[in-house]
């Protein structure tokens, strides 16, 4: 796809009913040959909305009106290129803990998770979080995720996780202002909630911080699976990780996963990972598909908002 119409497409699909103000910004970014030609220079990781927004936003630019959106990414060209060339998008999203929580909470407890492309971590404290499941309370504590859950019982409670740990290619510190300040940046500009949901959770995690090792997940996998306790469920899982991941490594991932003890939870797009016999997603927004080893069981919105069980 042209840069041009991955914004096109970012703005239609992505942004449309979630932020107005990326929607504008992707559809005046797919006719600004000026700009396209700049991101067209760059390796085409480096090219996508998310990251060119949140680079803007984190060096203090405007996002809100499209033609100054131009004028300061023109101006400032060597400093967003060269925040482009060493971020990523790296959004921590502890709202999907909502759509993890069903799962965790039917296996065998006590757990020890382990989570792949873990950014910072917020995912790791599904048991320290509260959760309103179409207005079922489920836990105690803050951040509170709401979650509209279709087809679902909500489970009666937490689980008990006893030992946590995540890979990253970049592991991100929540006690880091600058790294707490990058993902603040990532979230879009409309979500207060998010961004008020980021520091709560990323308070949470800052009180007991989890094991963070830098690592790829499928070359380090193995090295911390082997730390986990023998005591308690192993969970290996991931959540939007595996779109970053070549379509090579992420066989590679699947079959290393699969041979792990424990359980293997996913949380990805249906064209990242694919499964026979998926149903038709609820509505045209972009879902997830969540998986408990293998099997599909629900569809889930991206941020963890809402989730459409059927399996
Ligand atoms: C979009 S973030 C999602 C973070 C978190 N899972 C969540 O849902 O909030 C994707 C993360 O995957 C990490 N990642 C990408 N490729 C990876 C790899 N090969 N091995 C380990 N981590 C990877 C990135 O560094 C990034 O932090």
């Amino acid at each position: 796809m042209t840069t041009a119409g991955a914004y096109a497409e970012f703005g239609s699909r992505e942004a449309r009913g979630a932020s107005p103000t990326y929607e504008r910004l992707s559809q005046a970014v797919a006719r600004d040959d000026a700009l396209l030609a700049l991101l067209d220079g760059l390796p085409p990781a480096k090219r996508q909305p998310n990251l060119l927004f949140g680079v803007v936003r984190w060096l203090g630019g405007p996002v809100g009106d499209p033609d100054a959106f131009h004028d300061f990414v023109v101006t400032h060209w060597p400093a967003v290129e060269a925040e482009l060339l060493t971020r990523a998008t790296q959004t921590n999203e502890a709202g999907r803990c909502a759509v993890l929580l069903p799962v965790l909470a039917a296996l065998p407890q006590p757990l020890a998770l382990l989570e792949v492309g873990a950014s910072a971590g917020l995912c790791l404290y599904p048991d320290r979080y509260a959760y309103r499941y179409s207005g079922h309370r489920v836990g105690s504590g803050e951040p509170v995720l709401e979650c509209v859950a279709n087809g679902l019982v909500p489970p009666a409670r937490v689980p008990q996780v006893v030992w946590r740990a995540g890979l990253d290619l970049n592991p991100l510190d929540v006690t880091d202002p600058g790294d707490v300040s990058w993902l603040d940046a990532l979230i879009w500009p409309e979500h207060a909630h998010r961004r008020a949901r980021l520091r709560a959770a990323a308070a949470v995690a800052a009180a007991d911080p989890p094991l963070l090792v830098r690592g790829d997940l499928v070359d380090d996998l193995p090295a911390l699976a082997a730390r986990a306790p023998t005591d308690a469920t192993l969970v290996v899982f991931h959540t939007s990780v595996l779109y970053q991941v070549p379509l090579a490594r992420r066989e590679a991932f699947v079959r290393l996963v699969r041979g792990l003890p424990g359980h293997w939870i996913a949380n990805e797009g249906p064209e990242v990972l694919r499964y026979d016999g998926l149903p038709d997603p609820p509505n045209d927004a972009l879902h997830n598909v969540l998986a408990l080893d293998g099997k599909p069981l629900a569809w889930a919105r991206g941020h963890g908002q809402e989730m459409t069980w059927f399996g």
